[in-house]
């Protein structure tokens, strides 16, 4: 993608908790370092980034949905969505942008009903299980991207 393209950063119900919750599944790391940690990779990379969170779905949707109009890209962590929302999966395929699928943990090893991703069928790549790292992998990617 072309410096200073502008990506969405979309991250899901109770990323908030980051730092306090489970801390042994997610890390050490609270949700404003994370912020921090991604502002600073994205600028190293000459991307713009748009950083929120949300504990509603029709949040995440309304982004999605407004999201071609200002953005070239988004990376969606849509947490316990991720496993239960067609509404996001159907945002994201109609948004029709780049889109990266990031979870902190790896949903592929942890209880059954994580396996499934709804939101990364929408998805070209995917960072999965790499802790907070996976949001540096994800900018990565889209920088190198055509
Ligand atoms: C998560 C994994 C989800 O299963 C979980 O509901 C989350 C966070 C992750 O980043 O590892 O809230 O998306």
């Amino acid at each position: 993608m072309n410096k200073g393209s502008r990506i969405l950063v979309l991250n899901g119900p109770n990323l908030n908790l980051l730092g306090s919750r489970d801390p042994e599944i997610y890390g050490c790391t609270d949700y404003d370092e994370l912020v921090e940690m991604i502002e600073r990779w994205a600028a190293e990379l000459e991307l713009t980034v748009d950083i929120r969170q949300t504990n509603h779905e029709g949040d995440l949707v309304d982004w999605i949905g407004a999201a071609p109009s200002s953005f070239d890209a988004i990376i969606i962590n849509p947490a316990a969505y991720t496993h239960t929302s067609i509404a996001i999966l159907d945002a994201l395929d109609a948004a029709a942008l780049p889109a990266v699928e990031v979870h902190i943990s790896d949903i592929y090893a942890r209880e059954e009903f994580r396996r499934i991703s709804y939101a990364g069928l929408a998805c070209e790549e995917h960072y999965i299980g790499y802790g907070v790292d996976g949001y540096r992998m994800a900018l990565l990617y889209l920088s190198e991207r055509q």
